[in-house]
């Protein structure tokens, strides 16, 4: 597996890739890898010839400095994970490399972003839309891999292709979790053992209002109780639990058969914030 360290080394690296006709599949990452990256690295190598994997800690999209100080960074174990998922070049820049100079445009995603992450981090999708972008632009990848663990986040890159038109396939893929139900994330690694203990409580959370959802209970009433579960659990500090429209990310008042729901929620467990979801088709 090749390492490429800059931004022209990236852009000459995939350009020769494209001119040799092979179809190049990107999959973006902040490193400390887990099974929910390297399956996106398998999906690129099952229907890419060649497949470059990205770890940037991306400092435009954290607003929380010690978030970005304490984000779990560990590039020579990663590497050898990449390379074994079949990973074909692993982009590593500095900082420097990505931001020459501080950037000054504004992404605006409007309706998308007013609510859940981009409601609750502000900021942040600017961030995400800023670099994804400059990978977009830098490699030019036929198909860019994201995962459904950030639900809105894959509807903004959705809409960042749409509006600029960006000229590939976004390819969403199903949230991995561990045997106990906690959906896989970096920021696992630094929950304590009794943290860690109790964290699968959100993925039941989740299940019992889709269930609740599936029985028809109505979204403030499975919202209310949600929360009041999760309060129950001293040690979870919530910022939010909603109950959206899987596509629009806006809050329901009732459901309309045919149209996905979207349960998300985000808590802090000590000093770590966790976000998961989970769709209920209706
Ligand atoms: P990161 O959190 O490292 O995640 C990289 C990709 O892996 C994202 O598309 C994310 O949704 C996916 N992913 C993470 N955990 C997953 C899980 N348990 N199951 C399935 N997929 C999972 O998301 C980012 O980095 C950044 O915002 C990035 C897109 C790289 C831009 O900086």
């Amino acid at each position: 597996m090749e390492i490429l360290t800059s931004a022209a080394g990236l852009q000459a690296y995939t350009e020769n890739i494209r001119c040799n006709g092979q179809r190049l599949g990107l999959v973006p990452t902040m490193g400390a890898l887990h099974e929910g990256h390297l399956q996106l690295v398998r999906a690129a190598r099952e229907s890419c010839d060649t497949v470059v994997a990205t770890i940037f800690v991306n400092p435009t999209q954290f607003n929380n400095a010690d978030d970005f100080r304490l984000y779990p960074r560990l590039p020579e174990a990663d590497a050898g994970l990449l390379a074994a998922a079949g990973c074909t070049a692993l982009f590593l820049p500095a900082v420097e490399e990505i931001y020459p100079q501080p950037t000054v445009l504004k992404f605006d995603f409007g309706a998308l972003e007013q609510v859940m992450e981009g409601a609750h981090r502000p900021g942040h999708f600017n961030g995400v839309a800023t670099v994804v972008s400059k990978l977009f632009h830098l490699s030019r990848p036929h198909r860019a891999y994201f995962g459904q663990k950030d639900w809105q986040q894959v509807a903004i890159v959705r809409q960042l292709v749409a509006d600029l038109s960006f000229d590939l396939e976004i390819v969403a893929y199903p949230t991995i979790r561990e045997a106990d139900g906690l959906a896989m994330s970096s920021r696992n690694r630094r929950l304590t053992p009794e943290e860690r203990a109790i964290a699968p409580q959100l993925y039941q959370v989740l299940q019992a209002a889709a269930r609740r959802i599936r029985q028809g209970m109505l979204p403030a009433q499975v919202e209310a109780q949600a929360l009041a579960e999760l309060q129950q659990q001293p040690l979870f500090n919530t910022e939010y639990f909603a109950v959206a429209d899987a596509h629009t990310l806006q809050p329901l008042a009732g459901y309309t058969p045919g149209r996905a729901v979207v349960l998300c929620l985000a808590t802090h467990l000590g000093a770590v914030r966790l976000i998961d979801n989970v769709v209920v088709e209706l």
